[in-house]
């Protein structure tokens, strides 16, 4: 069965599923090029059907998801979501009714799905599935929590498990948790839409001047930078009761709330009462879950989830025996999670392997060196690429490195990868400011073999985490080694490589163990700041003319600075 999963609002995407494998998912942002496209992914599910080697015609089924009358409403009137889209990238000044907009966005997003909307929904979808040839597929519709568990589940490879989704809103709710056996999926307890962790988290990145739904990762770092409070004015507004949250007011009143203790404290103490408030509200909530039922092994989803600090603490939990988050854990997952959710159903549960998430189009050798020749630079290919580019990171060089197929989700795994010397603090704020444009407190990560991340990691647990989805403490012995990508808490968010793996990356690492003693390096994001990762080989060109980057290892073939073109 060919399932093609869509995912139509906030960072759209669309994702293949073929007999219950998978076989290729794309964010839109990567081929339209801006940044959490909210466009309907036309692009992306073309380049899914050309990676699975299919035509519109044998798609059995198109699985989507979210209902409730907000995303009703965004299909119905697609120009106001490009309206919130500009605004809130800082692309449009937000005009004389900003305020009471988006007091009434959010009043709206806690409405759950109706009979009204659900039909409206599949009309839209309907009709514009059916313009690019897809009405032939039968149109599945699920809901917005059960896509970002589904995908947790899947990919988790528990038996049984807590699945735990922490988010913003979706289908009138903002958290769930699920018990995952044998059955399938049974949700044992849902946090309503106006409780929403998430909201809160956003509300504190909008009132810092950050950009809501892509910054929290910036006020989380800048926590870290603040003492701890001695009294935080924040915790009464987001507590756990028991497998829910609870807010003290409503998502679309919290922004005043907020507001009115804000004025009082710098940015950076505010952004760590925040991140307090909602670790503590989110660590009890999947602990009662824990105790509650009894099962230790905790796979979590949405947006919330992608905070590092919350799943180490998660991972840390005496209860808890292993933690999975599933990779693309926000809403730009949810297109590969409807695709499960449609792939499981009559299976009662599936298991899959995301690999190392290249789940993205590829080059050839040949189309890679054309693309070279096209672009008129002037390239190489050295007999040992992984050596080469290892003996220029040692010598501190930058490289940019671009090899298989692009990643699915938010992080570089080694495909579209910029890479540096792990150890060097310099190198780090040269990348910061120079290659990458970023604030100078926003961390980079290592990637590291598994057989490194024992020895050089303090608070060791469960399964080693393949994606960077979580915080690891480093040994004090081991800070110098690592001291370009560790946190101002003594923290770092590893790749956690398997010393077997096979292909380049891995290979790329055990020759930093050869050469420096140390099987790592800075591994950050194929971009500038602000851009989607780079897809495509023209793109990676663009970014090594414009980044000041040392070279450009383009699949087999080396493009260094000043080389022509
Ligand atoms: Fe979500």
């Amino acid at each position: 069965m060919n399932v093609l999963g869509v995912w139509d609002g906030h960072d759209s995407g669309a994702a293949l599923v073929v007999d219950g494998r998978v076989v290729a998912a794309i964010n839109e942002e990567r081929l339209s090029r801006r940044k959490l496209e909210v466009r309907f992914p036309t692009a992306a599910i073309a380049a899914c059907l050309d990676l699975g080697q299919l035509a519109p015609a044998d798609v059995d089924v198109v699985a989507a998801c979210t209902t409730d009358v907000a995303k009703a409403l965004a299909r119905l009137l697609p120009s106001t979501r490009e309206a919130y889209y500009r605004v809130r990238r800082r692309q449009a000044a937000p005009g004389p009714l900003a305020a009471l907009r988006k007091r009434a966005k959010y009043w709206l997003t806690e409405w759950g799905p109706n009979p009204v909307s659900r039909a409206v929904s599949r009309a839209c979808l309907g009709r514009t599935l059916r313009g690019i040839g897809l009405g032939g597929a039968r149109l599945r519709l699920y809901d917005h929590h059960g896509c970002h568990a589904m995908g947790a589940a899947c990919a988790s490879g528990f038996e049984r498990a807590l699945v735990v989704t922490l988010d913003g809103v979706g289908d009138g709710l903002s958290a769930t948790v699920s018990l995952l056996d044998e059955h399938g999926l049974r949700r044992l307890a849902a946090t309503p839409a106006a409780d929403s962790p998430g909201i809160f988290f956003e509300h504190v990145t909008n009132l810092l001047n950050m950009r809501e739904l892509e910054d929290e990762g910036k006020v989380m770092a800048l926590a870290g930078y603040a003492a701890a409070p001695e009294r935080n004015p924040l915790l009464p507004l987001v507590q756990a009761r028991g497998l829910r949250f609870a807010t003290a007011a409503p998502g679309h009143a919290l922004h005043a709330r907020l507001r009115r203790i804000q004025w009082a404290f710098p940015n950076e103490q505010f952004a760590r009462m925040a991140q307090e408030a909602l670790e503590q509200a989110a660590v009890a909530v999947v602990a009662r879950a824990v105790h509650e039922t009894g099962v230790g092994r905790v796979a979590l989803a949405g947006g919330v989830a992608s905070n590092i600090r919350i799943n180490r603490l998660i991972r840390l939990l005496p209860e808890v025996e292993d933690v999975f988050v599933f990779p693309h854990m926000g809403d730009g997952g949810l297109a590969l999670g409807a695709a499960l959710a449609a792939a499981a159903e009559g299976n009662g549960r599936l298991r899959v392997d995301l690999g190392d998430l290249g789940l993205g189009p590829g080059w050839s050798d040949p189309a890679l060196e054309s693309r070279l020749r096209a672009a008129g630079r002037a390239f190489c290919r050295p007999p040992q690429m992984v050596a080469e580019v290892a003996e220029r990171l040692v010598r501190g060089q930058v490289v940019l490195w671009f090899e298989g197929r692009m990643e699915y989700g938010p992080r570089a795994l080694g495909h579209r990868s910029i890479l540096a010397r792990p150890d060097r603090p310099e190198l780090r704020d040269r990348l910061n400011l120079v290659l990458k444009r970023r604030v100078w407190y926003q961390p980079f990560c290592p990637s590291l073999l598994e057989s490194e991340a024992q020895r050089l990691f303090a608070d060791w647990k469960g399964r080693p985490d393949r994606f960077m989805t979580m915080a690891y403490e480093v040994r004090p012995e081991a800070r110098a080694a690592l001291s370009g990508v560790i946190n101002v808490d003594g923290t770092c968010r590893p790749q956690i490589v398997a010393d077997d793996a096979a292909g380049p990356w891995a290979a790329l690492l055990h020759e930093m163990k050869r050469l420096t003693g140390t099987g790592a390096v800075l591994n950050t994001s194929f971009n500038i700041h602000g851009e989607p990762l780079v897809c495509a080989p023209e793109e990676a060109l663009d970014v090594f003319a414009r980044s000041g980057a040392d070279a450009l290892a383009l699949g087999p073939f080396l493009v260094e600075r000043g080389g022509g073109g």
